[in-house]
């Protein structure tokens, strides 16, 4: 299985890298450039969606980016 790597960038957008299908809302699949990695608006100010297009730059968008980590205690609980 190709590996995929989604990335949280600062402020920005999201990153997508590796083999994937890119679906719209009609579940068409969207072209993308073979081997090259996209970026994904995530502060609903592009005018490429969903495609980030560089707003976020001037739009003041901050976004949080540090994953929270389970709770200890409830930590593999689930099954
Ligand atoms: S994240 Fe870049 S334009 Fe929205």
């Amino acid at each position: 299985m190709a590996d995929v790597t989604i990335s949280l960038i600062g402020n920005g957008p999201i990153m997508v890298e590796g083999p994937v299908t890119l679906l719209d809302a009609d579940d068409n699949p969207i072209e993308l450039e073979e081997g090259k990695a996209f970026f994904l608006c995530r502060c609903g100010q592009s005018s490429e969606k969903p495609f980030c297009d560089g707003t976020h730059k001037v739009c003041g968008y901050l976004s949080a980016n540090i994953a929270s980590i389970p709770n200890a205690s409830s930590a593999g609980s689930e099954g």
